[in-house]
């Protein structure tokens, strides 16, 4: 006799409606009527009654572990079951220790960093109840206009991968970290990040070829790395909401990645299908859903009502159900819920460790890395002497911490004025020019350096917060001009939760991109300004000189008419009135450091498929301050059945150095690095030339050229 698995005992006791009831999540205003808990999107009429909402398997969003204790011991009370509901959450960029948002911490190129955010937000949110956090984004982004290029880690297939990767480790190394681990829901599967003209939840259409080389990858290196929950996403693929796309659910991810993850819906998504129209009616959406292998409805109510009559009426068979159900009770069983239902929740742990110091540190280390230096004409880091001028909308602002901090406080952290305090002669935060009066713009003129604080409002980025025009908002280039002017030298510290268009901003003396940079955003601007720190921040977006440019990344293809400076021919691939190149590109980012570039060497000139190639370069610090240096190495493939990008990013390493020291870095390629993705998500890797470049930002490289035999 076959034994039957502690989840299988469960659901053979469980009623239809029970086990319908599993694969819905709701918000925990259904329980608790003043329930603390803060929740997006706009919740439709669930038409729900008592006793379905005692068959609930999920919810979204907590106040606090009181309250998720409450409405736990409620649901148990009141439930004829007896399993208990898993909460869920977005823990974005942190939970009450907030950390940069995403964009910036993808600048840090640091997983480390991106595992340390992650462990610190799971040990928090686990204090307060939670089970599974909806989090990384593994959207892949290219277009700077849409809202919710903050939540992701950029353009690059590798460093979304290894982001992503990185911060599922983090919330869910189980057996290294043990008790404080949560689970993960990625999201958005797929190909959110490509919505047509960068306005949210529009359409998606890109090739599979397309999808398979740069959408896909992120996902399923997360999945492997153990998220054991994926979201869909809003957007329509191939014409099929992502939601009931039965070529995503079913073809990509149980069969060719033959994956065991629970999907679930985005907010009221299933619901959503019918204003897609993808589907007639609530009945119909439920049967869409539940065959393409949707297996949670998120505050959505077409499960409940509408899958009982499938089953009823023979449309789906119950067994077909109890697979779906089966994987939501192995995951409550895996964290521990039927052993205790308020796992995790303790009220006085949370008030211990959130916000710890120790958590502050770590958010402080992670600002310090995820800040990036685009201009420095010799004016940082500071001396310490000078006198200051702040001036702009940020300079005495509290709203650092960025979008998307569900439990994040503006009000508890340090203003730039409030740290930079001893060095400053003039504060403010007027952000229009002719606010300025006379007298204030005698004291600007008198300071030894002005630091100009602007940028968007952090309610500019994020979920339905596209923009047509990422130019800075509120004039404040004017204000930039006017700071330009009258200013001996001009620091410009930029708050974004997007690239933003900054070609005026160039000849600032200096210029920092710090995004947005979480609970310690004024204090790592200090240490950096002042040189207690060195920003090693790289970008992880192009920044376009104009949106006319979007979408604009460094891993595009050659065309057959590429533009060359030198030729007189004038039909090849170029604007009249722009340049092809970004302003500032993938991977650039300055340091106090001077790094020199030499002696990149391969281990051989043709190397097979069985081998690897061992790559050297050897890379010098020529002054005397300490810090860090992305090493990138990219490769082109020549030439290739389906073509290739001019230049793929493969390897990187952020390596420390002391003032003058010289380092050999070494990398190491093999078939994995050489192959590629197509249009059916099948690797290939062909005979042929390659090259290997090796550099400090995407332009700025080394290059040697290799051959490579399959054998
Ligand atoms: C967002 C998701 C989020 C969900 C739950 C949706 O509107 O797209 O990213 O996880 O809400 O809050």
């Amino acid at each position: 006799m076959i034994k039957q698995t502690k989840a299988e005992s469960i659901i053979k006791n469980m009623s239809l409606s029970e086990k319908i009831g599993q694969m819905t999540q709701l918000p925990p205003y259904i329980y608790i009527h003043n329930s603390e808990a803060v929740v997006y999107g706009t919740m439709r009429n669930l038409q729900l009654n008592e006793t379905q909402i005692y068959t609930a398997g999920s919810v979204l969003g907590i106040g606090s572990p009181k309250e998720m204790i409450e409405l736990q011991k409620k649901y148990l009370d009141n439930a004829t079951h007896q399993i208990p509901l898993l909460f869920m959450a977005d823990i974005i960029h942190g939970y009450k220790t907030i950390f940069p948002v995403p964009i910036a911490l993808a600048s840090s190129f640091n997983p480390d960093i991106a595992r340390l955010v992650a462990r610190i937000s799971a040990l928090e949110a686990y204090t307060s109840g939670i089970h599974i956090v909806f989090s990384p984004m593994c959207d892949l982004t290219r277009d700077p206009r849409w809202g919710r290029v903050v939540e992701g880690f950029g353009e690059d297939v590798l460093l979304t991968s290894s982001m992503s990767e990185a911060m599922v480790e983090g919330y869910t190394n189980f057996q290294k970290f043990g008790e404080g681990s949560v689970a993960c829901c990625i999201k958005h599967f797929a190909g959110y990040g490509a919505c047509e003209a960068g306005r949210d939840y529009n359409t998606v259409d890109i090739s599979r070829l397309s999808l398979y080389r740069d959408y896909l990858p992120a996902y399923k290196k997360a999945l492997d790395a153990g998220a054991d929950m994926i979201m869909t996403s809003f957007n329509t693929l191939d014409g099929v909401p992502a939601t009931i796309n039965k070529f995503l659910l079913r073809d990509v991810l149980r069969e060719l990645w033959l994956c065991k993850a629970i999907t679930i819906a985005d907010y009221d998504a299933l619901n959503q299908v019918i204003e897609h129209g993808a589907a007639f009616d609530q009945m119909d959406a439920a049967y869409k859903g539940f065959k393409a292998g949707l297996d949670i409805e998120m505050a959505s109510s077409v499960y409940m009502n509408m899958l009982e009559k499938h089953v009823n009426n023979g449309n789906i068979e119950e067994s077909a159900l109890d697979e779906v159900v089966k994987r939501i009770i192995d995951l409550k069983i895996k964290l521990g819920l039927f052993d205790n239902p308020y796992s995790g929740a303790n009220i006085e742990k949370e008030k211990q460790i959130c916000l710890s110091e120790e958590h502050l540190e770590a958010s402080k280390k992670a600002a310090l890395e995820s800040v990036v230096m685009l201009e420095n004409k010799q004016l940082l880091p500071l001396k310490g002497t000078e006198k200051i001028a702040l001036i702009g909308p940020y300079a005495n602002n509290r709203s650092l911490i960025g979008p998307w901090s569900w439990m994040g406080k503006d009000d508890i952290h340090l203003t730039l004025s409030e740290v930079f305090d001893k060095h400053l002669v003039f504060v403010s935060k007027k952000s229009v020019l002719s606010d300025y009066t006379k007298e204030e713009i005698e004291e600007i003129r008198s300071a030894d350096v002005v630091i100009l604080a602007i940028g968007e409002d952090a309610s500019l980025s994020g979920e339905a917060h596209s923009r047509s025009d990422i130019s800075l908002p509120n004039k404040q280039e004017d204000l930039y001009s006017f700071a330009r002017s009258i200013s001996k030298k001009l620091v410009t510290l930029i708050f974004a939760g997007r690239p933003l268009l900054l070609n005026k901003l160039s000849d600032s003396d200096a210029l920092l991109y710090c995004w947005f940079l979480g609970s310690q955003s004024s204090e790592a601007i200090y240490d950096l300004c002042f040189g207690f720190a060195n920003p090693s921040g790289k970008l992880p977006m192009s920044f376009p000189r104009n949106v006319g440019q979007i979408p604009i990344y460094y891993n595009h293809f050659n065309t057959g008419r590429p533009f060359n400076k030198a030729s007189k021919n004038v039909y090849l691939s170029k604007y009249l009135d722009v340049k092809n190149e970004p302003l500032y590109p993938f991977g650039f980012g300055l340091s106090y450091c001077v790094f020199h570039y030499e002696d990149l060497k391969l281990s051989s000139y043709s190397i097979t498929s069985k081998e690897k190639l061992d790559i050297s370069v050897k890379i010098t610090n020529k002054n005397n301050y300490r810090g860090f240096e992305v090493v990138q190495v990219y490769i082109r493939d020549y030439v290739a059945e389906i073509v290739r990008p001019i230049k793929e990013l493969k390897k990187f390493k952020k390596v420390w150095f002391e003032g003058f020291e010289s380092k050999v870095v070494d990398f190491e390629l093999n078939i994995d690095d050489l192959s590629y993705l197509d249009d059916s998500g099948n690797s290939r890797c062909e005979n042929g030339k390659f090259s290997v470049m090796v550099g400090t930002s995407s332009i700025d490289v080394l290059s040697e050229d290799f051959y490579f035999l399959i054998n």
